[in-house]
């Protein structure tokens, strides 16, 4: 591996002085004596592109993260320049730049430091393989801390450690190993109350060290190709991510089903196993919606094949399992088999759509199905033709989603795991060698494969999941962490990645509940569900060869937690598909580490275990067997204990006691969460009420609730119910507003509304300024009201 201030003293190589600048619209150039360009283009106020390059011109500008949807602006670009440095302000930030050294400083509109040069950019020749190995190097601020980088499995705060971006199939890994199957080379900074954040856009093997080799150093470096980084300045972490997110690209809606239960094994087979594994849920009435295909399904591993013994008619099942509300998910891996006699390997053989070695062979490696060939997923005619090898499973057969799997990729019995750095690939039309495609091969398989589901799935919406992706990935997949193992530390390291790949971009994840490799206890695969309803991604998976993974295999009491806290996400549905949808529109984190949540407090910036789910429920998992309870943190603001009503404070450390069938949860005061009537999968039931749990508070809170058909694509015709509640809690009063938009009509006329933590005696309500008699609006027990669902004012008055 090479470090970079081991490096340092060989060779490095620096910018010299600044000869001459020029600008072109948003783009100022620099140029140094000795032929070190940078180039510095401003996407908006607070959005700054650095590029340099040592050749003295550029290479083709050319990206598979950045979303070119997107479109960007700014208020203000001045470009002074001053006896010693060029200076650069838009509106939220000062970038300076030194004649002597081009090394940068950005500052932010008061002149406080955000981000400032160490050693800045330096370089090395590589020789071996041409290029430079690109280096840079920023000053650590006192007290900063660092977070982001996808699915690293080790502390969120990463201040301290260094990581490796190069993705890795890490069967069983464990907590700080690195590297892993994903690679977000996107960081968050985080001191003096202000936010940046830091994508160094780079497909090669990178690095980057966060005060680790010095203490007051943060460097990032790539094995490759340019130094071309993102700054991105909040000061609110919220800003950073978001922006981040919108430069990478948002996700479409998913369909609703795929926010339920999934079940998974490696692997249910034979046809009888899986509607054996399919009844009992609804015998049980567990919810579940997704049930899966591994590998077994094929024919010897042979991609989009059946084995026909095992599955003689796969139309006729996957009907049946539709009729019974469970989906279809089949894996898909990228190796093809070699195989004269079978049609895909023949398709792309006679196309020439493998991957080829240097000096001209087939790349070879051995994965599931033995010998295989790996189709070149950067290039666009082999994505087409993959896509379009969808149309059996997803038309003609029926089957709701694809996993794709073995994507980094992996090859099993070969020292790197993966492909030799000299296997050749088209980057469509940038062709470059394997250590530049590497970390981009698995998210332009999900890529393809998406872009084959949904054509075929259409005017359904597609599902994909995938092991192995870049930034940017989230565009057209979900994902989950790969294979994890039942232990108590990979339920902490599956609660942190989740966290971690939210504030990445890349929310829509989920790991193997139970752990993959080895068996879980009964509490351990409890504490998992407990934890995993909460993740956007809800999936137990397990290896097979150890003993049962099903909800059911832990006996009563376990099934009984099962079902209490996955029927729980099935009520929070519309909580949870709002949640999507603020994802979707505004790439807001959907869930939100406790420092996200209040980066102003200190006590945060270290905290691993609480995070808020959405925007307003508090979960903290419990993470240690026999535990009666756990201390915690309970952030800025008042919360009301789910299990018990209970309202609490804030802002402090406390011990919350549980039982075994409940893990701490709070809401925010003056929530108002909107909750289904349990269905043992989305859509089973047609229902006239939407229930609205409403906590009271004194002040103000907004909470929204999105809906539409749950699939398809009129809600981009308008076809959506978007509803923005106001509550204002006064001492004897309060007061609901509803704005709705959007013409979607929901199936249900009513809101049950059921008032918690209210502090007085309810005198009379009025709703729209008419006044309404107790029993007019069946004031149910002491709390629930049930009433129309298009009010626009409720106004309760107390005694
Ligand atoms: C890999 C995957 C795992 C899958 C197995 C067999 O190990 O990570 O989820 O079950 O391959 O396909």
């Amino acid at each position: 591996m090479i470090t970079n201030t081991e490096l340092e003293h060989k060779g490095d190589q620096y910018p010299s002085r600044i000869i001459s600048f020029e600008q072109d619209v948003d783009s100022i150039f620099f140029y140094t004596e000795n032929n070190v360009i940078l180039k510095i283009t401003i996407l908006r106020d607070s959005l700054i592109r650095f590029r340099y390059t040592t050749k003295g011109y550029f290479s083709k500008d050319f990206s598979y993260a950045i979303d070119k949807t997107q479109s960007h602006g700014y208020n203000q670009l001045d470009v002074i320049e001053e006896s010693t440095f060029y200076m650069i302000k838009t509106s939220k930030v000062f970038c300076k730049i030194n004649k002597n050294d081009a090394k940068v400083g950005i500052f932010d509109i008061d002149g406080f430091p955000i981000l400032e040069d160490e050693l800045g950019f330096h370089w090395e020749e590589y020789y071996e393989h041409g290029g430079n190995i690109v280096k840079m190097s920023k000053q650590s601020k006192d007290g900063e801390s660092f977070y982001g980088l996808g699915d690293k499995a080790s502390h969120l705060n990463l201040k301290g450690r260094r990581v490796e971006n190069w993705a890795m199939d890490q069967y069983a890994f464990h907590k700080d190993q690195e590297p892993l199957y994903k690679v977000v080379p996107f960081y968050i900074g985080l001191h003096h109350n202000k936010s940046y954040g830091v994508f160094f856009d780079n497909t090669f093997k990178t690095f980057f060290d966060f005060c680790h080799e010095r203490r007051n150093v943060t460097s990032f470096w790539a094995e490759g190709g340019e130094m071309n980084y993102y700054f991105f300045y909040g000061p609110k972490m919220s800003d950073v991510v978001t922006t981040y997110t919108h430069l990478t690209g948002k996700p479409e809606l998913p369909p609703m089903w795929t926010l339920g239960y999934h079940q998974c094994k490696w692997s249910y087979y034979p046809e009888s196993k899986v509607k054996e594994i399919t009844s009992k849920f609804r015998e049980l009435k567990i919810p579940c919606d997704g049930i899966y295909l591994d590998i077994d399904y094929m024919d010897g591993f042979r991609c989009f094949t059946w084995n026909k013994e095992y599955f003689p008619d796969p139309k006729r099942m996957v009907a049946e399992l539709a009729k019974d509300g469970f989906k279809t998910v089949v894996i898909i891996d990228p190796g093809i088999k070699i195989d004269k006699d079978y049609w895909v390997y023949k398709e792309a053989l006679e196309n020439d759509y493998f991957c080829k070695r240097a000096d001209g062979p087939y790349m070879k490696g051995k994965v599931w199905p033995g010998e295989c060939n790996f189709p070149d997923y950067t290039n666009p005619a082999v994505r087409e033709w993959w896509a379009g090898l969808f149309k059996e499973l997803i038309s003609e057969i029926g089957v709701k989603g694809v996993w794709n799997d073995m994507n980094e990729p992996a090859v099993m019995e070969v020292p790197g795991k993966t492909f030799p750095p000299d296997v050749r690939h088209d980057y469509d039309g940038n062709p470059c060698s394997h250590r530049k495609a590497h970390n981009i091969y698995g998210t332009q398989m999900a890529r393809a494969t998406y872009e084959g589901v949904k054509r075929f799935a259409y005017p359904k919406r597609p599902f994909i999941i995938t092991r192995s992706a870049y930034s940017g990935a989230q565009r057209y997949t979900s994902s989950w962490t790969g294979d994890n193992v039942a232990s108590w530390e990979h339920l902490w390291i599956a609660n942190i990645q989740m966290q971690r790949m939210s504030m990445s971009g890349m929310g829509f994840t989920g790991s193997d509940i139970g752990g993959f490799a080895e068996q879980p206890s009964g509490e351990l695969y409890a504490r998992w569900i407990q934890l995993g309803v909460f993740h956007p991604f809800c999936r137990t998976h397990s290896s097979g060869d150890h003993g049962e993974q099903e909800p059911w295999s832990f006996g009563t009491e376990v099934i009984d937690i099962t079902r209490k806290f996955v029927e729980l996400r099935y009520q929070l549905l519309p909580y949870l598909y709002t949640m999507f949808w603020n994802y979707v529109n505004d790439g807001t984190p959907m869930l939100k580490p406790l420092v996200y949540f209040d980066q102003e407090d200190m006590h945060t910036h270290y905290r691993t275990d609480e995070f808020i789910f959405g925007n307003q429920i508090l979960v903290c998992p419990i993470l240690e067997p026999n535990a009666q309870g756990r201390r915690m943190y309970l952030p800025k603001g008042n919360w009301y204990n789910y299990w018990t009503n209970e309202f609490v404070e804030g802002k402090r450390e406390l011990w919350v006691s549980t039982k075994f069938d409940e893990i701490p949860v709070f809401v925010k005061e003056g929530s108002i969460i909107p909750k289904y009537p349990v269905q043992q999968y989305v859509g089973e039931m047609q229902f006239d009420e939407l229930t609205l749990d409403v906590y009271y508070k004194l002040g103000k809170e907004k909470s929204t609730v999105y809906e539409d058909a749950q699939d398809g694509y009129d809600y981009n015709k308008g076809r959506f119910s978007l509803r923005t509640f106001t509550f204002n809690g006064k001492e004897k009063e309060i007061i609901i507003q509803q704005h709705k938009e959007g013409t979607f009509e929901t199936s249900y006329s009513k809101f049950k509304i059921n008032l918690k933590g209210l502090p007085f005696k309810v005198k009379k309500i009025e709703i729209d300024n008419e006044k309404v008699t107790l029993e007019q609006v069946q004031l149910n027990g002491d709390n629930f009201l049930i009433i129309d669902k298009d009010f626009s004012e409720l106004h309760i008055i107390g005694i």
